[in-house]
């Protein structure tokens, strides 16, 4: 089969399109041809030897995929032909992968093979965060920031499907406020002064951050600042460059909680939890409430190409490579 390899920790240029035998599934996988796989910040760190799955050179990279069973285990629930979305972790950049029947989804017909290996990472993170550690209550009002992004599109669309109230998106410029709007938020705020107009606006009871401090600034008291009592802060991810620091006396005086969110190794420790993750947010799937928010589009043999485009910062929405 034709797969993209990673044979040297030389970065995304150095990638390469290579024909190895296709992957035989083990007593609990299931064998997949790929027609579409998902390219993120862990391949790319990966093809620099600086992510923290790292297996031996050659490797074939691709964490999440979407595409057609050809062979499942009798009792899985998946037969030759059914339409999946599965996180193999690795080898997803193939014609052909094999992934744990426990990691593997069924696809709703009206969700396309790019949207379904556009899923599970983004909306397995906002619904952990929101829903499980953030414990997000009905009508409460939600700000969310990097509100363009992969984490931020889809916290904004579970957020509501999971009956959010208000929700308010944060973002550098106005272009990536519409993308925020067309996703599902309420309005979107600039980042540059956003904490004056949401306490002006009554403030808010969950703030969802996948974007951290900037160098020299602190957003992230900004945004405690913004909380209401009983206030949560989702702690994601750092993209602006800087961990924040807590004062911890700002938790007390404001009766609020600072919430760590780290999907993925809570749930590699509990078999089964992304798949119940999947089924409670399949129906919204389903029904287009959350629909990934999809960038460009890539054959295999540009998987390199992709790869750069996500390290020069050019991605507006997930890129996926298409076979
Ligand atoms: N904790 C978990 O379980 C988990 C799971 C998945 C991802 N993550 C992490 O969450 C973070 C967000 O992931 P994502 O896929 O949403 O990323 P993304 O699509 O690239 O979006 C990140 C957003 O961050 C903002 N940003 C601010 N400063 C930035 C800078 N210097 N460079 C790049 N972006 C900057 C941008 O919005 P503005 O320009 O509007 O500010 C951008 O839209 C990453 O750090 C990722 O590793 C964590």
């Amino acid at each position: 089969m034709r797969a993209i390899q990673i044979t040297s920790t030389d970065g995304p240029e150095a990638v390469e399109l290579v024909d190895v035998p296709a992957p035989s599934r083990g007593d609990d996988q299931v064998l997949i041809e790929v027609k579409a796989a998902g390219v993120a910040f862990p391949e790319l760190l990966q093809s620099r030897g600086k992510y923290q799955i790292q297996p031996p050179l050659p490797f074939v990279p691709g964490a999440e995929v979407a595409g057609v069973v050809v062979e499942a285990p009798a009792d899985s629930g998946f037969a030759a032909g059914d339409r999946v979305a599965a996180l193999p972790m690795l080898g997803g950049f193939a014609e052909y992968v094999v992934a744990d029947t426990l990691l593997t989804f069924p696809l709703p017909d009206s969700v396309s093979f790019a949207e379904g290996a556009s899923f599970m990472f983004n909306y397995g993170t906002a619904y952990f965060g929101l829903v499980q550690r953030g414990a997000m209550q009905p009508g409460e009002r939600v700000l969310v920031h990097g509100a363009s992004g992969g984490v931020g599109t889809a916290s904004i669309q579970v957020a509501k499907a999971f009956g959010a109230g208000r929700v308010i998106a944060v973002t550098s410029t106005k272009e990536k406020g519409e993308i925020a709007v067309a996703a599902g938020a309420d309005e979107y705020v600039l980042s540059e002064g956003f904490k004056d107009e949401v306490k002006a606006a009554g403030g808010v009871d969950i703030v969802v951050d996948p974007v951290g401090n900037p160098p020299g600034g602190d957003r992230f008291t900004d945004s405690l600042r913004c909380l209401v009592d009983d206030g949560r802060i989702l702690v994601i991810g750092f993209t602006a460059g800087e961990i924040p620091k807590i004062a911890a006396n700002r938790l007390l005086l404001n009766n609020v909680s600072a919430v760590g969110v780290g999907w993925g190794a809570y749930a590699m420790k509990r078999p089964g939890l992304i798949k119940r993750q999947w089924e409670a947010m399949e129906e919204h799937l389903a029904s287009g409430a959350l629909k990934p928010v999809l960038g460009e589009s890539f054959g295999l043999e540009r998987a390199s190409d992709a790869l750069l485009t996500l390290d020069r910062a050019q991605a507006t929405g997930k890129l996926v490579l298409e076979l």
